[in-house]
């Protein structure tokens, strides 16, 4: 056997080349060698390179081998490609529904998936029945650590929980980067403060933002988070029809801006509900609270629900958080009455990578 291959290798495909699959690629091209991974293909929505012994390349020359390659992506064909490989794991960066729509194809081909998108385990109840049935007829397996708090453990975490027979009975906390970031300015113990309209702004130019800020303020990015949770709990297994649409969502975006299809208009509008969210800021202060944009699990009434609710100052959720971090309360039967707590830093490529890594770890 060549030195190289003196451990086995795991063959990975990445589709998705942006600021986290540059990133992991680099993490995997910078691992302590002999490393148990073997690249064998790149691939963005235009281009695509694939060497089932392994690409030839460097942190400084993938960029330029993608580019200059003259193949389109069909994920059929890469589905075949992986499939003739003795042990493969495709790894989607991508926010695509059509990338994740072809997951049971990939699975039964035997061929793992491990992704940060969390379109396909949030979304109908049909897919994720698909995904659940290839893996279980093949053995591949489909982690999805990175889709709920990036790099932070918290499917692992509840996975462990479950699977050591402890109850879950509520899983509460701060999924989105941009919602945390947004109250830890907007809604803190002191009176005043910044105008809504004007957090949301600043968000939007530092990037922490979507380009259009009411694709964060529509809760959906936090149903999502919920239903990859509430899914990964036994006796919720089934209880999201339509995955994250099933969730009860409040969503921030005014009626009247619904409409709005131009970022930059809806941010020049906003400042129309200063007003109204001013207003439900000091109804919290006046009972010693602060406003937090949560998901909650709530296992035992059999509530999924994202929502804006009030937290006393005294509360980690209004004490601890700081910047975009996200934080995860898990009350379960031996976590009672303190709960096991994960927090950090919930966004950004370095530890959303990280979080893909972790999966990674897992199948080598
Ligand atoms: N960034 C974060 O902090 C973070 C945190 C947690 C989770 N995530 C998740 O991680 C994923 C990637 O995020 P990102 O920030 O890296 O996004 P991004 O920078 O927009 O990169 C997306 C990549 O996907 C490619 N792509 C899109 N549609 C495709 C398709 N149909 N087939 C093949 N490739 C396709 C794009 O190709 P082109 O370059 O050709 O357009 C691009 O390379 C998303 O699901 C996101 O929700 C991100
Ligand atoms: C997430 O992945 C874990 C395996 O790590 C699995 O047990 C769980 O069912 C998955 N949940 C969803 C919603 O995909």
């Amino acid at each position: 056997m060549p030195a190289r291959h003196a451990i086995p290798q795991l063959s990975v495909a990445i589709v998705g080349v942006g600021l986290v699959g540059a990133e992991l690629i680099s993490q995997l091209l910078s691992l302590p060698q002999p490393s148990p991974f073997t690249l064998v293909s790149l691939s963005s929505s235009k281009r695509t390179v694939f060497s089932p012994s392994g690409l030839e390349i460097t942190p400084s020359t993938w960029a330029s081998s993608l580019s200059s390659s003259t193949s389109t992506l069909n994920l059929q064909q890469l589905a075949l490609q992986l499939s003739s490989l003795d042990r493969a794991v495709l790894v989607d960066n991508t926010a695509s529904q059509a990338v994740a729509d072809l997951y049971p194809l990939f699975l039964q081909n035997g061929i793992h998936v491990v992704t940060p998108n969390k379109k396909a385990f949030s979304g109908s109840q049909e897919l994720y029945d698909a995904i659940l049935k290839a893996s279980k007829e093949s053995g591949a397996r489909w982690l999805n650590e990175s889709t709920v708090g990036a790099g932070l453990p918290v499917v692992q975490t509840l996975k462990d929980l479950v699977a050591s027979g402890d109850k879950v009975k509520k899983i509460e906390g701060v999924f989105s980067g941009t919602m945390s970031y947004i109250f830890n300015e907007f809604s803190t113990a002191n009176p005043g403060g910044p105008s809504f309209s004007s957090v949301v702004r600043i968000a939007r130019e530092k990037g922490y933002t979507e380009p259009h800020p009411a694709d964060d303020l529509n809760g959906a990015d936090v149903a999502r988070k919920l239903s990859i949770l509430a899914r990964s709990i036994p006796s919720l297994q089934n209880s999201l029809p339509a995955g994250y649409a099933s969730v009860s969502t409040r969503s921030l975006v005014p009626s009247a801006l619904e409409a709005i299809s131009d970022g930059t208009e809806f941010v020049e509008r906003l400042p129309e509900f200063d007003e109204q969210f001013d207003k439900m800021r000091e109804e919290a202060r006046a009972e010693g609270s602060v406003l937090r944009f949560v998901g909650v699990v709530d296992v035992e009434k059999g509530v999924v629900k994202a929502d804006l609710e009030r937290y006393p100052t005294a509360h980690p959720f209004a004490t601890s958080l700081g910047g975009s971090d996200n934080i995860v309360m898990f009350h379960t039967e031996r976590y009672s009455p303190r709960p096991l707590i994960v927090q950090g830093a919930g966004a950004g490529a370095a530890v959303t990578a990280m979080g893909v890594m972790s999966d990674l770890f897992k199948l080598a």
